[in-house]
């Protein structure tokens, strides 16, 4: 299939970008560099051996959108682009509703018009909102926060749309928590500002560019006391996407939701100490209060993507570490500008 990746110079769209051409698949890239650095192309084409097209717009400009949609012939789309920090869609409610919304409308009306029937959509576990712990697709849907709220919305919308055209095939993803880097050590996630996850920041840490770990809170109803989270790593994610768009183009079912996650939780101090390992050393960190709006535990029910798409997570926490820590090491400020 010939894919168009929204979003496919960031962190997750980026390793997807990787999966599909190893898969065989032909890619054109959008993006608006407003969380991504260009020069990750470059790395992209040198990991591919592709030359890859990259249309640099903002996807809610409408007439942008459908023009791309006339000049480059599309079969398939994967829907990345959009804000993700949830502190900041507190802020900013009105930016996140009209970006997030805005592209996902911009997309699919060109793809209604060009006949382009094939969608995975980039959701994420924080539509389960507080109830996330071994969650099951049936849950019922509802956020936090702004940023979660577009997750649910836009859901919403696409099953709204195959509703009315059931000629449509529309993959919703819940993403658990993404961590890790390609092997290569040459792609990988390059917070543009202080990250407000959890690896990133302790790779940071690591590599001399933050000074300690606040450990959000180890007063949780948790084994040890800190908040759990299902880590997926990043390749993983990318092949769940590869078998999600293979799906598509085999079932008959208008809309799919899938978890991806590994089913398993790993604790903030247990990722840190495989951390530590991966580095060597120890890192330093101090326990302070709860973050607002956190939840104690969250992890995926996989069993309906592992049945469903024949796929499962591959990569354990420790590979995790590693490929992070390769990826951070070998690029201690992140991309090049
Ligand atoms: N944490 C720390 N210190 C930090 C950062 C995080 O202790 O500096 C802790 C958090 O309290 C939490 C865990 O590490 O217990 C993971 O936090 P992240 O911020 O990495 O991830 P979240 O689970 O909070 O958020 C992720 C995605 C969101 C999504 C959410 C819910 O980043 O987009 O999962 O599914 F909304």
């Amino acid at each position: 299939m010939r894919v168009l990746v929204s979003g496919g110079a960031g962190y997750i769209g980026s390793h997807t970008v990787v999966a599909l051409v190893e898969a065989g698949h032909d890619i054109v890239v959008v993006d608006d560099f407003s969380n991504a650095k260009p020069t990750v192309i470059g790395r992209l084409e040198a990991l591919t051996g592709r030359h890859i097209p990259v249309h640099a717009f903002d996807l809610t400009d409408v007439d942008k959108t459908a023009h791309l949609f006339d000049i480059e012939e599309i079969d398939a789309v994967i829907h990345f682009a959009g804000y993700k920090a949830v502190g900041e869609s507190v802020q900013k409610p009105l930016d996140y509703y009209e970006n997030n919304l805005g592209s996902t409308f911009a997309l699919v009306r060109a793809m209604q018009k060009h006949g382009v029937d094939k969608l995975v959509f980039s959701s994420s576990a924080t539509v389960y909102g507080t109830d996330q712990a071994g969650a099951t697709e049936d849950r019922p849907t509802f956020a936090t926060n702004p940023y979660g709220w577009t997750k649910v919305m836009q859901e919403q919308i696409l099953r709204d749309v195959a509703v009315a055209d059931p000629s449509m095939r529309i993959a919703l993803l819940r993403y658990f928590n993404p961590v890790g880097a390609h092997v290569s050590g040459t792609i990988g996630e390059d917070p543009s500002d202080i990250p407000n996850n959890l690896m990133p920041y302790i790779a940071q840490v690591a590599v001399g560019r933050r000074e300690k770990l606040q450990v959000f809170g180890d007063d949780y109803d948790t084994p040890d006391g800190t908040g759990v989270r299902d880590y997926i790593h990043v390749v993983d994610l990318a092949a769940g996407h590869v078998a999600a768009l293979e799906k598509l183009a085999a079932t008959s079912e208008p809309v799919n939701t899938w978890n991806l996650g590994s089913g398993r939780g790993t604790s903030v101090l247990e990722l840190l100490h495989a951390f530590e390992k991966a580095v060597g050393r120890e890192l330093p960190h101090e326990i302070v209060g709860r973050r607002a709006g956190d939840v104690a535990t969250s992890y995926a029910d996989p069993s309906k993507a592992n049945e469903e798409l024949g796929w499962r997570t591959q990569k354990s926490v420790e590979e995790m570490c590693a490929d992070t820590w390769r990826w951070q090491s070998q690029n201690p400020e992140g991309y090049p500008d």
